[in-house]
Order: C-alpha cells, then sequence, then structure tokens
C-alpha cells in the first residue's frame, strides 16, 4: 500500500510535546490512495484526544467514542471468596486526576463523568477496549451498565488482560479468559456474540473487536477478520493491547519478535503463567499482516499502555489512548470526504 504522507513529517514523533505542536495544527495525511487493492482516498487528522478520518468510502459521519482502562475496582460480596486473587488489583489505581481539572478523582466518578459529558455528543457508538474493571467483578460490572445507559449510544466491548484476571488463580490464560468472560464479563457483549470476535456495522462502517488480551491471536480470530474485511468496507479494529511497532518495548505489543519467556518481567508480580519460551504461534503474525496489508481496515484502536500515542504502520494508524480512570477518552470520527477536494 503507497501513502502520499512523508516520513520526514511524520516518523519518530510521540506523543508528549512533539504531538502536541505536531497536531495542534490539525495535520493531514493520506492513509491509503493508490493502494493494490482498490480503497477510495482516505486521510487521517489526530488532536490531542480526538482523531478524524475523511473518507469517500462513507456518505454520512460516524461518531464514536473510545473508553479504555477505566479500571474500576469495587466489588461486593459476589467478589467476597475471591478477595486473594483481586487484592492487588483492586488497590492499583484508586486514586487519579481529573485529566482536564486536575481535581482528584477515582475510576468510578471518572467513568460517571464520561457518561454525563458523552450523552450530550450524539455518538453513534461507544467503543470499550478493555481493563474496564481490573479483575472480574460482578460489582463492577454492574456499575458499568448502569454509568453507560445514561449515554444513548450503544457500547462495544472486548477484554483487556485485567478484566478477566483473578491473579493467582490456577489455569491457562485462554482457560481463565473464557471461564470469567462466561461468568462475569457476558453483560457487557451484545446478545449472541463470539466475545473474542465479533463485529458491528454502523452506517456502513464496521467495527471489528477483537480480543488480544492474552498477547496471542487465536486461528479462528485471524479467520474472522479475513472474512470481515473482505468485502471491502470501512472498517476500524478494536482491541485492548496494540500491535507491536519498531522501537516500542516488548509488553507495548502484539507481534514483538522478544515477545517470549526471557522477556517477560511481570509474570509473578501479576500470578500468571510466564510467556512461551518459543514467543507467539505464526498465527499472532500473521494476525498484525494482515491488519497492516488491508487497506480497508483504516485503523487500529487500543489501550493497555494508559498514555496516548500514535504509530504508522504501513501508512496505517495505530493508536492508543489514554487510560479513561482520570475521565480520558478518545473521540474518533469517520467523515466523507471534502466535497470540494
Ligand atoms: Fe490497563
Amino acid at each position: 500500500m503507497s501513502s502520499l504522507f512523508s516520513r520526514r513529517d511524520f516518523f519518530g514523533l510521540s506523543f508528549g510535546a512533539a504531538f502536541a505542536s505536531a497536531f495542534s495544527r490539525r495535520s493531514a495525511f493520506a492513509l491509503s490512495a493508490g493502494s493494490a487493492k482498490e480503497f477510495p482516498l482516505t486521510t487521517f487528522s489526530s488532536d490531542q484526544d480526538s482523531v478524524r478520518f475523511y473518507t469517500k468510502a462513507v456518505s454520512e459521519p460516524v461518531k464514536i467514542l473510545q473508553i479504555s482502562d477505566s479500571h474500576l475496582f469495587i466489588d461486593d460480596e459476589r467478589g467476597e471468596k475471591y478477595r486473594q486473587y483481586s487484592e492487588r488489583m483492586a488497590k492499583a489505581y484508586n486514586h487519579t486526576r481529573h485529566f482536564a481539572t486536575g481535581a482528584a478523582t477515582n475510576p468510578q466518578d471518572a467513568l460517571q463523568d464520561i457518561a454525563d459529558r458523552a450523552k450530550n455528543e450524539n455518538y453513534d457508538a461507544l467503543a470499550l477496549t478493555g481493563d474496564i474493571v481490573s479483575f472480574p467483578s460482578a460489582a463492577g460490572v454492574d456499575y458499568v451498565k448502569d454509568a453507560l445507559s445514561k449515554v444513548d449510544a450503544p457500547f462495544y466491548y472486548v477484554c483487556g488482560n485485567h478484566d478477566w484476571h483473578f491473579e493467582g488463580m490456577e489455569g491457562t490464560e485462554r482457560e481463565l479468559r473464557d471461564e470469567w468472560i462466561e461468568k462475569r464479563l457476558k453483560p457487557l457483549y451484545p446478545d449472541g456474540v463470539n466475545p473474542l470476535a465479533y463485529s458491528v456495522k454502523i452506517k456502513g462502517v464496521k467495527l471489528l473487536m477483537i480480543d488480544d488480551s492474552i498477547y496471542e491471536i487465536l486461528p479462528e480470530q485471524l479467520d474472522f477478520l479475513k472474512k470481515e474485511l473482505s468485502d471491502n468496507l470501512p472498517a476500524l479494529l478494536f482491541m485492548h493491547i496494540p500491535l507491536y511497532a519498531p522501537g516500542r518495548r516488548v509488553a507495548f505489543g502484539v507481534g514483538h519478535p522478544d515477545w517470549n519467556a526471557a522477556h517477560d518481567g511481570n509474570f509473578e508480580i501479576e500470578r500468571r503463567i510466564r510467556w512461551p519460551e518459543k514467543g507467539h504461534n505464526a498465527v499472532t503474525y500473521a494476525f498484525r499482516d494482515e491488519v497492516l496489508n488491508s487497506p480497508n481496515l483504516m485503523g487500529v484502536f487500543t489501550g493497555h499502555i494508559h498514555h496516548r500515542s500514535l504509530d504508522i504502520l504501513n501508512g496505517k494508524p495505530s493508536s492508543v489512548t489514554n487510560a479513561a480512570n482520570d475521565g480520558s477518552t478518545l473521540k474518533i470520527e469517520v467523515l466523507p470526504y471534502p466535497e470540494k477536494e
């Protein structure tokens, strides 16, 4: 895929000071003109907490709010017998400072604040990209549903590595994810979907919700991605863990060549099975390649790192959103390409 933006203009920038100065001027570049598999002209613009795609592939605006890593820690009597597994994470992000006001807040109040602001902004959907709860808490799940019910837009959720994880509980990550999605997290998903890979279509734009919370991709998830993208409709991918980007640390992303047991610094603290000796399976690398080489997949939106960043991978934006436990969100708009150009 060719892209029209200049490497000199963009590569090497990270968010923070460089980001603020570069993006406050509303920079934009074309993503996919002239790609081998034809996809209409599309550009991408980014400001501090919002991004916009302009594309000839849509005729009406689509407006999505991404919420990630709210890390709710509330619990009730339903979690009592699991306290030995939830204790550490229940203390992890309890006190935060509001991203805009600097006032003391906490994950629960920050989520209410997000919902209050969102209810007046006419979103088509909310995308929840994991670590919404810090452990599989029934009270936390109830709280999310209740807080977001005041927003007149559906929410679509995928797990992060903490949502399903009771630290120290016996089992592989795949087993624990399946078990606690079923026992606790199911109410956060639309009825009848596969929690590990599902899609929704909003005004002609597909939101692909894929669970990469174990750092690995399953064969059926790769098959799902290929099938979903085969119709060439514009699509956005939402996951918890970002994709590996050159220069990023091992824990940053899915598909890092050094992701393996030797580089797993956190398995003891998180009381989980260590990353495998041999690193990623071939499916995970193939998934990343598929994402990067599918012109109609316009961008990837993730969390996990808690700090905003943007990598351009093969001309495609791969975005990390600030943690919502301080009220942060990312507004994502897909807009018709301006008529006169
Ligand atoms: Fe997180």
